[in-house]
């Protein structure tokens, strides 16, 4: 795309990156998530960053989510500005000082080892929420000893039963203070780059492997120093302990729908506050709610998942309206700035969630990459609260919008 960093940033790299790289602070060599993400993209190996890249199929859902937010415009009023920036936020009775944080994601130490970890301590200082995924590469009780109840544990809810039951108590017991459950993945999510690269946990020593991770020399050194990624938490119940016994383990307790029954259970087992993940349509934020649910993602899983599926922000307005105040409306898929996170708490969502973001900054800069992407969306977030005149967090509603999305479009919605 013309005039896209990442896309100029990638083009005119090698010596001028040396350049950048030795002559300015990062602050300044990465301004915005477009420039992590180009440097993301040459520091991981092909498998490695394709994974976080991609989206489901052709990737148009993907596209979607970022076209879909650029179309959400605010009118800015110049004249009536009042008052210093407050951007805090209550979440379960929990106040936050900002209103987003950092989605879980599976697999993520096939990007930087104990990925997971990394984000856990750059959350517990910021003291915001920070997911850890059923398909972790780390325990979840080493996560829990870092995050505490800045945790929320993410819930793929595994066919044996026994696992699923065990999960919930190992998270409640890790102190975790929220938890997630996931039902966008009925199916695993066909992701055509993956598949080209024959990704697999524990990677396939093949002559393309081992290319792409030759290109990569340090990211090759820090992983074979840590240790193959593997799932480490959802393993542990896999009879066959080897690399890859646990993975097809995985693989053969994942990716199921998720019935209500199965739902109810949940809610029944788990006593802290519980949000289902890849909520699209109104009529299933009103079933949650009614089975005690008292949070709503709604999320198209960053566009990994079903590539026909609307962008989050479009159908954000009508699950705020069926919702009500009778859950959290939180959202996520998308989300790269700090004027991104305002498009959608102005439509009505109490707070967002970004995943890539987080990974290409972890993955450019190492764990300080965490919180200069905090510090960047916060700073985004308070310089465009300021720019359309509302500094006020609690203030801002659609009437900020230049277009009032009230539209229904789904009238069987109850
Ligand atoms: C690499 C990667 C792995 C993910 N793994 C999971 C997962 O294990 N469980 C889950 O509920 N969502 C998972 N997600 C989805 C995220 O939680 C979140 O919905 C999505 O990343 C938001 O979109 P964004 O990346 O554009 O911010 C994953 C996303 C990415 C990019």
């Amino acid at each position: 795309m013309a005039g896209d960093p990442a896309h100029d940033y990638t083009a005119r790299y090698s010596v001028e990156l040396a350049q950048e790289y030795l002559t300015m602070p990062p602050e300044n060599r990465y301004p915005s998530v477009p420039f992590l993400h180009a440097a993301a993209k040459k520091r991981l190996p092909k498998f490695s960053y394709d994974y976080v890249n991609g989206g489901t199929g052709p990737g148009v859902g993907q596209e979607r989510n970022r076209t879909a937010l650029d179309a959400v415009t605010m009118t800015p009023r110049y004249v009536t500005q009042t008052g210093p920036v407050e951007t805090e936020v209550e979440v379960f009775g929990r106040k936050f000082a900002r209103p987003f944080g950092i989605a879980p994601m599976g697999l993520a130490s096939l990007q930087v080892p104990d990925a997971e970890l990394k984000f856990a301590r750059a959350a517990k200082a910021a003291d915001m929420p920070v997911g850890l995924s059923t398909a972790c590469t780390v325990d979840i009780e080493e996560f829990g000893a870092i995050a505490g109840s800045n945790g929320w544990f993410q819930l793929y809810p595994p066919k044996d039963e026994a696992v699923n039951d065990d999960l919930i108590k190992r998270a409640s017991d890790a102190g975790f203070g929220a938890m997630f459950v996931t039902v966008d993945v009925p199916a695993s999510g066909w992701r055509p780059h993956d598949a080209y690269n024959g990704l697999a946990v524990p990677p396939r020593i093949t002559p393309a492997t081992i290319w792409n991770a030759a290109m990569r020399p340090c990211w090759s050194l820090s992983t074979l120093a840590a240790g193959i990624p593997h799932f480490k938490t959802l393993g542990r119940y896999s009879p066959d302990k080897s690399m890859r016994g646990m993975a097809d383990f995985v693989s053969t307790q994942l990716g199921n729908p998720t019935s209500a029954d199965r739902l109810k259970r949940i809610r029944d087992l788990w006593k802290g506050d519980l949000i289902i993940k890849g909520v699209m349509h109104p009529a299933d934020a009103e079933a949650a709610i009614d089975m005690g649910y008292n949070g709503i993602l709604v999320s198209n899983h960053g566009g990994r998942q079903l590539d026909a599926a609307p962008a989050s922000i479009e159908v954000l307005s009508e699950i705020v309206d069926v919702v009500g105040d009778k859950a959290m409306v939180m959202a996520d898929s998308g989300f790269s700035s700090g004027l991104d996170i305002l498009r959608a708490l102005a439509i009505g969502a109490k707070f967002v969630f970004c995943g890539r973001a987080f990974m290409w900054g972890l993955a450019a800069m190492g764990p300080a990459g965490v919180p200069h992407v905090i510090n960047m969306l916060s700073d985004e977030l308070e310089r465009s609260l300021i720019q359309i005149g509302c500094p006020r967090l609690s203030e801002l509603d659609r009437s900020w919008l230049s277009d009032h999305p009230r539209q229904t479009r789904y009238p069987n919605a109850r």
